[in-house]
């Protein structure tokens, strides 16, 4: 059995570790709250017909969201998870000799999904704060080129795109190359000034923003992202995706999670405000981390990752660590803001003197 060589050395997608009984959970970048009012009820109906297909348009999803963007359902498409929509997008504008060109660190799916499609990724490194450096990533671009992908907030990093340096940016690209902009946790963005994808809708015909209910809306079990940019493109995500992945339940859970506006933004303003009281701590301790504007904290631990990681699961933490680079932390349940805080205490005190995670006193 002859395998392409590029898969056989691409490892499988690591999923975040489970937990205990008695440990947190923070390795996912999840919602600890249960499903918005409502939407247990739509479920449990819609599932009465699983002996059905879903509708494979995701038609009334597709509507309910154009109806509140502006823009006609044409526009918008629906995939099992921002994910499936990345590997989509990325497949029908790449293949074998084309590249794409990405920050790194950034989600940890973007490298295997471009392998699978037989293109090459280009990463572009981060800034010293985490950031993504656009200039690079522009200067990066070639006539290879054929998708960049800007993540805002970044996963795992938490930092955010101005819309100031996004219009730059735009303005040096390519007509025809597509730019994906990732905004996986734009829900919780709090700062003044960051790129917000759906105020940009028709401005770039080159432009796909991509969103999901998996983060704020705490449906991340029934896998809904969604993709809103010019039809034509997403004709291209259309013809190069699986159909039928999004399941009945799963859009009907949406629509209700769609309807449940003011509790879904109670839950995200209450975990915005757990980050920056978290991010405040931490920086009281001695860390030097980046400014996050998502659901998560990154610590930069470097070598020490392994170490670190070890001291946080002794205190109860299941977080997300990346070796020889750092952990990522989600922000999760309030009671395990101590134990995060127990720990890091611990790592920091620990660190070299001159370590980058390390703030200069
Ligand atoms: C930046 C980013 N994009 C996309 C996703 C995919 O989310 P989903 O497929 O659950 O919509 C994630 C999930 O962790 C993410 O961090």
């Amino acid at each position: 059995m002859r395998l392409r060589p590029e898969i056989l050395a691409t490892p499988p997608y690591r999923q975040g570790k489970p937990a205990g009984d008695d440990a947190f959970k923070l390795s996912s970048n999840e919602n600890p709250y249960p499903p918005l009012p409502g939407v247990i009820d739509v479920v449990a109906e819609a599932s009465r017909s699983m002996n059905r297909y879903p509708d494979a348009a995701a038609t009334r999803l597709r509507e309910v969201l154009a109806a509140r963007h502006g823009v006609d359902p044409a526009e918008v498409h629906v995939g099992s998870g921002s994910v499936a929509l990345l590997s989509q997008f990325i497949a029908a504008a790449a293949g074998p000799g084309d590249e794409v060109v990405y920050a790194w660190r950034s989600f940890e799916a973007y490298p295997g999904l471009v392998t699978v499609s037989g293109a090459t990724s280009v990463q572009v490194p981060n800034r010293a704060d985490g950031s993504h450096d656009l200039d690079a990533m522009a200067d990066a671009v070639t006539d290879r080129t054929r998708v960049v992908i800007v993540c805002s907030p970044n996963n795992p990093t938490g930092t955010v795109v101005t819309a100031e340096h996004f219009a730059l940016f735009m303005s040096r690209l390519p007509a025809d190359v597509l730019v994906l902009l990732d905004e996986a946790y734009a829900e919780f963005v709090t700062a003044e000034g960051a790129v917000d994808g759906l105020s940009l809708l028709g401005r770039h015909p080159n432009l796909v923003v991509l969103r999901t209910f998996s983060k704020a809306y705490g449906l991340a079990g029934l896998r809904v992202g969604w993709a809103v940019g010019h039809s034509r493109i997403l004709d291209g995500a259309r013809a190069s995706a699986i159909p039928l992945s999004v399941t009945g339940p799963a859009q009907e859970a949406a629509i209700a999670s769609l309807a449940a506006e003011d509790d879904l933004l109670a839950r995200v303003s209450e975990i915005a405000r757990r980050r920056d009281a978290l991010v405040g701590e931490l920086l009281d301790q001695g860390w030097n981390i980046p400014d996050s504007q998502a659901n998560f904290v990154w610590l930069a631990t470097g070598a020490e990752t392994e170490a670190a990681d070890e001291v946080l699961r002794t205190h109860g933490i299941v977080a997300r660590a990346f070796a020889g680079s750092g952990i990522r932390v989600t922000v999760g349940e309030a009671e395990s803001v101590e134990k995060i805080l127990q720990a890091t205490a611990e790592i920091v005190r620990d660190l070299p003197e001159n370590h980058p995670a390390k703030r200069i006193a």
